[in-house]
């Protein structure tokens, strides 16, 4: 089983760009791998608990419970409406999660893997953690990135995270794959060696936080909400749990594939959560791979609430479309890289890749066989050299796509597909079928361009149904071919268009948006 995840979203705020990024391009993977014949089990959620959820309810005057309801509402009806299509959904709030959560702490202190022990020192509240002094900047201040910071004397619960650190760099040394892509491996390294030696402070004493999943074996506390919320990954799918989830087994049976961000590879995914898995006792070959994507950006600043650059995505799928948003968030950005958000280039991409590139190919192909021969396709006479060039140009691109898509590039994936687009058009142009048409002597000819034209369009759209699975369904409708959607990788080959097959009426399926300009 293909087992995908995505980060648990905070749910102390509304979803933007950033959150609906990650999103989609999980979804997109998911259903690549399912389009390449593998199951896939995809789970994504939102993370509930911690400080800043409390704080936030506070000012709301509610009860937290009340308040992430609420705001975990935006979040899942955001994905509906961009056609997220998860299989499992996360609420850490949930009892089955918290029971997992109180198991696993249950067996870890049993082990003598966690111990109680007082601490002095500084805290800062934004990040949810405690500083020391590799965390202050070169003026010996704490930055402005920790938030209020304060000073705080407390006990607490430790997880002994030092015990592992060793398996763990072994570990990431000796595998090529863990860390994709491979360029973030040594800012994990690096993090591991500064880390070495301490342990993880698992709890919060219910004084200062009660908004959290209770210590099994001291009800004074409360647990931290990272270590919460990294269990979602194996809670969510019956690990240790209720039996009305998933049977863990058969979904964790390979490694699972996490897709984060960036800012939570170090240290929560790469050290805290691998150290966690191993000290549960999971082996090493059913570790995660992090994949680790970059940043969406505006303007080469980050998005805050405080600079008022936020970007909704809601607004931007109601404004531009699903199918233009879906396309851009994956198509400008390079996995694993930044980027900046810029709305110019989503319609720009929309308007020369989809509307120009792909709507011209799917117009010519479907328009001119309406109109020359009654929608039927027929392969019709011999091959000629050009028509032998699109079908090489064709299974190039498909093998390029799926390397791409493999390797989690879906932009580069992207590419590969509009390389053949662009290929048809410029066969089409080459080959007109409106002269063709003119001369009865040609009929043969003409049925065999137009086949050429709408059997690319038939993969075209099995293709970039994991990226824009509407659009694609759209296509396969006009094509009057239903059962294009269910097929699998492999069963593309040339043909898919049976001979005398009779197509439908097509209907622009990527119009242009046109941008008004702004009155004064
Ligand atoms: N709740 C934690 C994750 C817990 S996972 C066990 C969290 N939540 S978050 O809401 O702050 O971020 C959720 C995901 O969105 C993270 O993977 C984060 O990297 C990603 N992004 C947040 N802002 C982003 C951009 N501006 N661009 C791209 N992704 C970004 O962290």
């Amino acid at each position: 089983m293909f087992f995908l995840t995505t980060a648990i979203d905070y749910t102390n705020g509304s979803p933007h760009i950033g959150h609906a990024y990650e999103k989609v391009l999980a979804d997109v993977i998911a259903r690549y791998r399912r389009l390449a014949g593998e199951d896939v089990y995809f789970l994504s959620g939102v993370d509930q608990h911690g400080q800043k959820v409390q704080q936030t309810a506070e000012k709301e005057g509610i009860h937290p419970a009340t308040y992430v309801k609420k705001t975990t509402k935006k979040f899942s009806k955001l994905w509906e409406k961009l056609g997220v299509n998860y299989d499992g959904w996360a609420e850490t709030m949930d009892e089955r999660h918290k029971a997992c959560v109180q198991s696993i702490l249950t067996d870890l202190h049993d082990r003598g893997q966690i111990y109680k022990k007082g601490y002095k020192g500084f805290y800062s509240i934004r990040q949810e953690q405690f500083l020391t002094d590799r965390d202050r900047d070169e003026a010996g201040n704490f930055g402005p990135e920790w938030g209020e910071v304060t000073e705080i004397e407390e006990e607490n619960y430790y997880f002994k995270l030092s015990e592992h650190t060793d398996w763990l760099k072994d570990f990431l040394e000796n595998s090529p794959d863990t860390i994709l892509p491979a360029f973030r491996k040594s800012e994990l390294l690096n993090a591991l060696d500064r880390n070495t030696g301490t342990d993880l402070c698992i709890s919060r004493p219910k004084e200062r936080l009660r908004w959290g999943i209770e210590i099994p074996f001291d009800t004074d506390f409360v647990t931290y909400v990272w270590f919460d919320a990294l269990i979602n990954y194996i809670s969510f799918i019956g690990y240790k749990a209720d039996p009305s989830l998933p049977v863990f087994d058969e979904i964790w049976t390979d490694r699972p594939v996490h897709i984060i961000g960036k800012d939570i590879m170090v240290p929560a995914h790469g050290i805290y959560w691998l150290a966690m898995l191993h000290a549960i006792g999971f082996e090493d070959g059913k570790i995660p791979q992090l994949l680790v994507h970059g940043w969406w950006n505006i303007r080469g600043e980050k998005m805050s609430k405080s600079l008022g650059n936020i970007v909704d995505p809601m607004e931007l799928a109601d404004a531009f479309g699903v199918d233009a948003l879906r396309y851009y968030l994956v198509r400008d950005i390079h996995t694993g890289k930044d980027s900046d958000f810029d709305l110019d280039r989503l319609v720009m991409l929309f308007n020369t890749e989809l509307a120009n590139e792909l709507g011209n190919l799917c117009n010519r192909a479907l328009n001119m066989s309406q109109r020359f021969t009654e929608g039927i396709i027929t392969p019709g006479g011999p091959l000629t050299a050009d028509d032998k060039e699109l079908q090489k140009s064709l299974t190039e691109s498909t093998a390029a796509y799926r390397k791409a898509m493999q390797n989690h590039e879906i932009s580069k994936g992207l590419e590969a597909l509009n390389n053949h687009v662009v290929h048809c058009n410029q066969y089409a142009e080459r080959m007109k079928p409106w002269e063709l048409n003119k001369n009865l002597e040609n009929k043969e000819r003409l049925a065999t361009v137009l086949q050429h034209l709408a059997e690319s369009v038939a993969h075209c759209a099995v293709l970039l149904s994991p990226i824009l699975p509407e659009a694609s369904g759209k296509l396969a409708a006009q094509l009057n071919l239903p059962g294009l959607m269910d097929l699998k990788l492999d069963d593309l080959k040339w043909g898919l268009i049976p001979s005398g097959h009779q197509i439908n009426k097509p209907k622009p399926v990527f119009p242009r948006i046109e941008i008004k300009p702004k009155e004064d």
